[in-house]
């Protein structure tokens, strides 16, 4: 497989943040000592990535650019950046990406998610396989948030988005990697009922396919989109302390 892409999305209004997110964009608000958005930044170069797309969209845009330059604190020589007119869905923010991606396979991360860990077993097998698209699962206490594999044995029968009765205890979380085919799938999507193009209908085409794999995330993770999540996240990367995977250098002081 050519080297994995990674693509970062920021856009999106946080409504659900209201009014934290009403002067500014949700993934440029602090998580303990960092800005939100340098935590996704950081989980794809622990993985690797060295070529990476910033998606955000909004009225401040343009402070992403001021916050994140061309990637020097991450170690990086370069960022990429595009920008999401309106918010129709995380599926809808990736379909910008496919120049970018130019037929590789990429690794998406949504900006407000954090892990303790790293994810270089989970890319390690996707790589394994030719084609297809890999996600990574986490039990969780409220599946009902989010999309929740239905599964049979170690199979994925399907995954259901935000079910009221979930079927299993796992989370997919918001890191999914695949194959160029991927861009085909955005535009076969319908808008759900929630009026967006759901990355759930992506993932779900690759399982009728049989081509989705999955692995389960070791250690914590957490989005940041709610009051209740914010400051789960605030908490679980404090008490990470210094030596949290995700901190940059700039936040270590050494620039
Ligand atoms: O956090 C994991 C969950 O993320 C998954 O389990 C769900 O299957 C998935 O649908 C998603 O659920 P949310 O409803 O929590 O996603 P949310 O609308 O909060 O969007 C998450 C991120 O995606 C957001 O921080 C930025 C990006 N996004 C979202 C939308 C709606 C965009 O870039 N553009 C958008 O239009």
């Amino acid at each position: 497989m050519p080297p994995l892409k990674g693509v970062v999305l920021a856009g999106g209004t946080g409504s659900r943040l209201y009014p934290l997110t009403r002067v500014t964009n949700k993934h440029l608000l602090p998580v303990y000592n960092q800005p939100m958005i340098f935590y996704p930044i950081q989980t794809l170069v622990n993985a690797g990535i060295r070529d990476i797309l910033v998606v955000t969209g909004g009225q401040n845009a343009g402070d992403f650019l001021r916050l994140l330059g061309n990637g020097k604190d991450f170690g990086l020589q370069h960022i990429n950046y595009t920008y999401q007119e309106g918010e129709g869905g995380i599926a809808d923010a990736l379909r910008l990406a496919e120049h970018f991606a130019d037929r590789q396979p990429i690794c998406v991360i949504l900006g407000d998610n954090i892990i303790e860990t790293n994810i270089v077993a989970a890319r390690e097998k996707f790589e394994r396989h030719a084609r297809g698209g890999h996600i990574l699962l986490k039990e969780v206490p409220d599946p009902q948030r989010f999309g929740v594999p239905v599964l049979e044995g170690d199979r994925i029968l399907k995954i259901e988005e935000k079910p009221l009765h979930p079927k299993s205890p796992y989370a997919v979380i918001g890191i999914y990697m695949y194959d160029e085919t991927v861009f085909d799938r955005i535009r076969r999507l319908k808008r759900s009922a929630r009026g967006e193009f759901e990355i759930t209908d992506v993932n779900n085409q690759y399982i009728e396919e049989g081509t989705l794999s999955y692995s389960v995330l070791e250690g914590w993770w957490t989005d940041a989109g709610t009051f209740e999540s914010l400051l789960r996240a605030n908490n679980l990367v404090a008490q990470g302390g210094a030596n949290h995977i995700g901190t940059p250098a700039a936040a270590r002081g050494s620039m």
